[in-house]
């Protein structure tokens, strides 16, 4: 270590301590004045800051005047009302009770901008990555949150603006953009965490999921040894605690109603205490339904009369918001988000999709593996992650989804693989088809098994024979909701054959899924039976996509709702004794 250049422990604490407690602060203000020297003092921090080519890109506009934060308040309102409207459910009503800007409540308000021009065309570094020139500004906004915080100024970071509107009330010439508004002021206290984290917005990610050794994906903390993310999650996969289960049972018993008049959904909400560790359980709100999508190699041995581009096409709708998905999660205030982990065809980037591709599309598993048993751990790795992303963006219910046209045939093998279950019996009709595709399915599903002839206690190596790709994804979904202790409501039979690969991996994963519903597929009634989970509802679905699991959301949620809120007889003063 070199003694000469660090700083005295104490000072060197005093860095951390800074970075540790500066908060984005948009509650408890005072109306005091900010001292010009002192406002001085962060300005000059701010302007210390690192930038590209040394071209200080920044500019720094400081408003006090009443009425000009009145006006600029408005046009934060006006969007902060839009983005309101477009939350499903369970979101707007947290949201609503989140604050997100101090626009009023503080004596200062400076807006950091960024002149992309500055220092002309040869700025050092700026030319081959031009966006090297805000992320500068954003460094001086840095400097300045953290020498407002040594000063005991709170700092709010306000971006609900449509930015051409905000530089016009600034007079900002058309070469300068907005980068940050910040709402600065003398605060009673600063919280420990931020105030999304408190009110259960969104989770802290533990520093080990965002360092990687070497190359993207080798996770792992300096001088430890990489981390298996599956491994992982397979380690963090408990059974249900049994003594939350008892408290839960009997609170059931003692709740103002017959005992056993809940049926069904008294054990849910044994289980949702027992996978949380707590009696009455968390509600599981807010949900969300990932859908992933991926094409099938098996598709080309005629198992459906859909084309294969439909996937890609049903992807688009989904993202347009189009899909029966769509209507029954807006109905259930679920969120939509689509996972493309195989693809075969490049997908737009649009809000709502995350790309997460393995390949673009399984091979054909007749003729060999449908994927290397890299593939297959790597999009259970995807899926795990997606579930991890999740459950920290501040979901508590996770909702399995699929699109892959032909995933009914890639997931009968699966079921058979696992179950032992004969391919005439697991195999069913999926969207519709005739006799005689029927009959080919059937005999497809049989080759596969001969061909790769399945071990059900190597489940990577069962998913990489078969596929599909959302299989795979879908199990490390499962897996990834266990391990943080979220229920997820499986759909059909491509979520019960994913749930087949989960519990052959870590049999405890079952404990956190619920099915969703009986699907009309023969496979699905089988999967059921062998991981011993009672379907929800019982429609005749046959849609997929997450339809019959979101429907299956607000049972769930009422099971949980119904042991926090129902009345004790003791409380109550009901006798519980039958006439
Ligand atoms: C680029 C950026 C934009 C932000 N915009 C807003 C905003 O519009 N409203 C708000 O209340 N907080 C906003 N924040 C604050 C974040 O919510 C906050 O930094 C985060 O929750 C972490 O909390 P902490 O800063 O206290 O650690 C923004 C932060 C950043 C970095």
């Amino acid at each position: 270590m070199n003694e000469e250049n660090h700083y005295p422990p104490e000072q060197r604490e005093a860095v951390y301590r800074v970075i540790a407690e500066r908060r984005d602060v948009r509650r408890g203000f005072r109306p005091d004045p900010v001292p010009d020297d002192v406002l001085g003092r962060v300005l000059a921090a701010a302007h210390q800051a690192p930038s590209v080519g040394f071209s200080q890109p920044w500019d720094f506009i400081v408003i006090t005047d009443r009425a000009r934060r009145e006006r600029i308040a408005a046009l934060a309102r006006r969007h902060r009302d839009q983005y309101a409207g477009e939350l499903p459910g369970a979101r707007a009503r947290s949201f609503d009770r989140l604050k997100v800007e101090s626009i009023l409540d503080t004596p200062v308000n400076v807006v950091v901008s960024c002149d992309r021009t500055r220092g002309g065309r040869h700025t050092l570094g700026r030319r081959t990555q031009p966006k090297t020139a805000d992320f500068s500004s954003v460094l001086a906004v840095a400097n300045l949150w953290l020498a407002a915080r040594a000063e005991g100024l709170g700092v709010g970071w306000v971006s609900f603006f449509d930015e051409r509107e905000l530089a016009a009330e600034l007079g900002l010439p058309a070469h300068l953009e907005v980068i940050a508004y910040l709402c600065v002021g003398y605060v009673t206290e600063f919280a420990p965490e931020p105030e999304l984290a408190t009110a259960g917005w969104a989770r802290r990610r533990p520093l080990s999921w965002a360092v990687h050794a070497e190359q993207y994906g080798r996770r792992g903390l300096p001088g430890e040894e990489p981390v298996d993310p599956l491994a992982d999650v397979i380690a963090a996969i408990a059974p249900l605690d049994e003594a939350a289960m008892t408290a839960a049972r009997e609170r059931q018993d003692r709740m103002t109603k017959p005992r056993g008049s809940l049926g069904v959904l008294e054990d849910v909400s044994v289980r949702l205490a027992g996978l949380a560790g707590s009696c009455p359980p968390p509600l599981p709100e807010p949900a969300c339904v990932a859908v992933f999508a991926a094409d099938h190699g098996v598709h080309a041995r005629g198992v459906t009369p859909w084309p294969q581009e439909v996937t890609a096409q049903m992807v688009a709708n989904f993202l347009a918001g189009g899909a029966v998905i769509n209507a029954f999660a807006a109905q259930g205030g679920a969120e939509v988000t689509v996972v493309d982990v195989g693809v075969a065809a490049e997908l737009e980037p649009l809000p709502g999709l995350l790309p997460r591709k393995i390949a673009p599309g399984t091979a054909d598993f007749t003729e060999g593996p449908a994927m290397t048993r890299d593939q297959a751990v790597a999009a259970v790795t995807a899926g795990l992650e997606v579930a991890r992303d999740l459950v920290a963006a501040g979901n508590r219910c996770l909702i399995t989804g699929d699109m892959g046209i032909a995933n009914t045939t890639a997931s009968a093998a699966l079921i058979c693989a696992f179950t032992g279950a004969d391919p005439a019996e697991a195999t069913g009709r999926g969207t519709g088809i005739d006799a005689a595709t029927y009959a080919r399915k059937i005999d497809v599903v049989c080759r596969g098994l001969a061909r790769h002839r399945p071990d059900p206690a190597d489940p990577v190596g069962v998913l990489a024979a078969f596929g599909g790709f959302e299989h795979a994804a879908l199990a490390g979904f499962i897996l990834g909701g266990a391990a943080l202790h979220v229920p997820v409501i499986l759909d059909g039979v491509i979520a019960g054959a994913a749930a087949l690969a989960a519990a052959a991996l870590a049999p405890d994963a079952i404990g956190a899924c619920f099915a969703g519903h009986q699907s009309a597929e023969p496979g699905h009634a089988i999967t059921l039976n062998h991981l011993g989970l009672r379907p929800l509802v019982d429609l005749g679905l046959r849609l997929g996509e997450g339809t019959g699991a979101v429907l299956a959301l607000p049972l769930v949620q009422s099971a949980a709702r119904a042991m926090r809120d129902v009345a004790t007889f003791d409380s109550a003063g009901v006798s519980d004794k039958a006439p």
